[in-house]
């Protein structure tokens, strides 16, 4: 049996959600070394640049010995197999997510069989959790606080030309 020691946990990241650090500590417990791969994507119009995406990261994922980022161009199964990653893993929210990334799990098959696509069920309280509804809250003015990593929120409203709001957004 051949153990899977090595896994790839890639996405946009624009920026790094609660949602997907939570994936990000269950899976560094699984793997001997987790890469987070950073995709420029600049086919949608990023907020924060890849470069930026990447330090943010590294910030926020410094406690986690096992956990590099890395910044990728190209398909994400050529930038594995250079890393050594035989796990592609994915977070998957809702039905909602299903379609887009059974398509992707199966073109990514096709490509290269060798590499294993792998789901983690998000956590319950990040279910509805995005980087775009992150984005637009903090746009809007609102308070992100527990949506995202404590360290992303300066970077997000100095980023936004906002000041940080004192208060969670919370009515009720
Ligand atoms: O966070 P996102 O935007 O949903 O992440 C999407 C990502 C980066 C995982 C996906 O766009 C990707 O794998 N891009 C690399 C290009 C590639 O390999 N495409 C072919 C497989 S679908």
């Amino acid at each position: 049996m051949t153990q899977c020691r090595v896994a790839i946990y890639p996405g946009s990241f624009d920026p790094v959600t609660s949602g997907h650090y939570d994936i990000i500590v269950r899976a560094s417990r699984l793997f001997e070394r987790l890469i987070v791969a950073v995709a420029p994507n600049p086919s949608k119009q990023p907020l924060f640049t890849a470069e930026e995406r990447v330090a943010i990261l590294q910030e926020v994922c410094a406690s986690l010995p096992n956990v590099q980022v890395e910044c990728f161009e190209g398909l994400l199964v050529d930038f594995a197999m250079k890393c050594g990653a035989q796990v592609i893993v994915k977070g998957l929210r809702a039905v909602s997510d299903f379609d887009y990334e059974l398509q992707m799990a199966l073109t990514n098959k096709r490509l290269c069989p060798q590499v294993e696509t792998i789901f983690m069920m998000t956590s319950s309280e990040y279910v509805f959790l995005s980087s775009s509804m992150v984005k637009e809250i903090a746009r809007l003015g609102g308070s992100v606080q527990g949506l995202v990593p404590k360290a992303v929120e300066p970077y997000l409203y100095r980023k936004l030309g906002r000041s940080v709001p004192n208060k969670e957004t919370k009515r009720g």
